[in-house]
């Protein structure tokens, strides 16, 4: 039996399958490289020793779905493909909501139709908003202020109502928060598509010289240095919490959501200056506006996942900005003109 695993191609997807890999499961990737690259399939293989199938499928076209199933004996699924960039989910809601939703309920029904119900799904701590304390806990309200957030929470409340409609489903929805740092062999990492929209990235392709200086969107928020607060949490760190997800639903029946984070927050400066302590890079910086959309603090409350899945992050901000460095400088470009060694 094996773990399918949608848009393991991806950043956090290919960290999942190397994962699982290194821990004896059987893997099927499908992913429809429309945000990444074969080469990080490959390097999933080359950094295991293991091979899998791999199709290139976009979950929108559910014969394709359909078919993965009919080939290969699956026992539960890691969800990961779908659209993640906030400000581009304004632009383009209705593809936004095609690809995510349209891939996820095409997903959803093959594995019906295939009895295939355990699941473990992306979700974001997007869904929380705005939120009105920190840490935040699982039972927080939740909503959504861009069409990616509100991607993730449909489909929260989707996968609720399946559960409810068949209770034989067993569903973790993983709430992340901030996950930047790379696999610690340098072969593996986020590879942004132009200009990154996220910190971390941004902040490497500063310190090796591709961008001149990083933009602090905003430096008026309530935090002790006046810039936004986030949870960073080590990918590696994350996926782990992903495998303790399958664990968890071979022992429990139902829907259950929770927060992966570290549950210490840290501002856009702090990072700035992790980073230049780890690396001996100066970041220079400039600051500018709040970015539209943006929100001031955001860190988990962990709690429910140690408790329940017996995860808690382990690698704290040095290993992650000496990962993200090593893999942005022995990747320059990312997978883009990757040569394989
Ligand atoms: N930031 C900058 N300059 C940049 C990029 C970001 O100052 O060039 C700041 C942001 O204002 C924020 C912090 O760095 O304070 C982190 O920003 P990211 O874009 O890295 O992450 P966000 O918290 O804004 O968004 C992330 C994911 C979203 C997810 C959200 C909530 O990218 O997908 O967390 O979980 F929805």
């Amino acid at each position: 039996m094996a773990i399918l695993i949608t848009g393991g191609a991806g950043f956090i997807g290919s960290h999942a399958a190397v994962e699982l890999l290194n821990n004896g499961y059987d893997i099927v990737v499908i992913d429809s490289l429309s945000n990444s690259q074969m080469e990080s399939v490959h390097r999933i293989q080359e950094l295991t020793g293991k091979e899998f199938p791999f199709y290139e499928v976009d979950l929108v076209n559910k014969v394709q779905a359909d078919e993965i199933f009919h080939y290969h004996p699956i026992e539960a699924v890691m969800h990961f493909a779908g659209l993640k960039a906030v400000g581009e989910s304004r632009e383009i809601p209705l593809k936004y909501y095609n690809n995510n939703i349209t891939g996820t309920l095409n997903l959803c029904e093959v594995m019906a139709k295939h009895n295939v119900k355990n699941l473990v799904f992306s979700s974001s701590a997007t869904v929380y908003g705005n939120p009105n304390s920190v840490p935040v806990v699982e039972s927080f309200p939740l909503t959504v202020t861009n069409p990616y957030g509100r991607t993730k929470l449909m489909i929260e409340e989707i996968l609720r109502d399946l559960h409810v409609s068949d209770s034989s489903w067993r569903i973790a929805i993983l709430r992340y928060f901030n996950p930047i740092g790379a696999h610690e062999s340098g072969r593996i990492g986020e590879s942004p598509n132009g200009i990154p929209n996220n910190l971390m990235p941004y902040i490497t392709q500063v310190a090796i010289g591709q961008r001149e200086h990083l933009q602090v969107f905003g430096s008026d928020y309530g935090t002790h240095d006046g810039t936004g607060i986030r949870d960073y949490i080590h990918v590696v760190d994350l996926v782990k919490g992903h495998l303790k997800a399958l664990q968890y639903l071979e022992r429990n029946e139902g829907v259950e959501a929770f927060n992966l984070g570290t549950g210490k927050g840290y501002s856009v400066l702090d990072l700035v200056h992790n980073f230049s302590e780890v690396t001996s890079r100066e970041i220079p910086y400039q600051v500018v506006p709040r970015r539209v959309g943006d929100i001031g603090i955001c860190y988990a409350n962990p709690e429910k996942a140690k408790n329940l899945l017996g995860w808690q992050a382990e690698k704290g901000l040095k290993e992650m900005c000496q990962d993200s460095w090593r893999w942005q400088t022995s990747n320059p470009n990312g997978y883009n003109i990757a040569v394989k060694q």
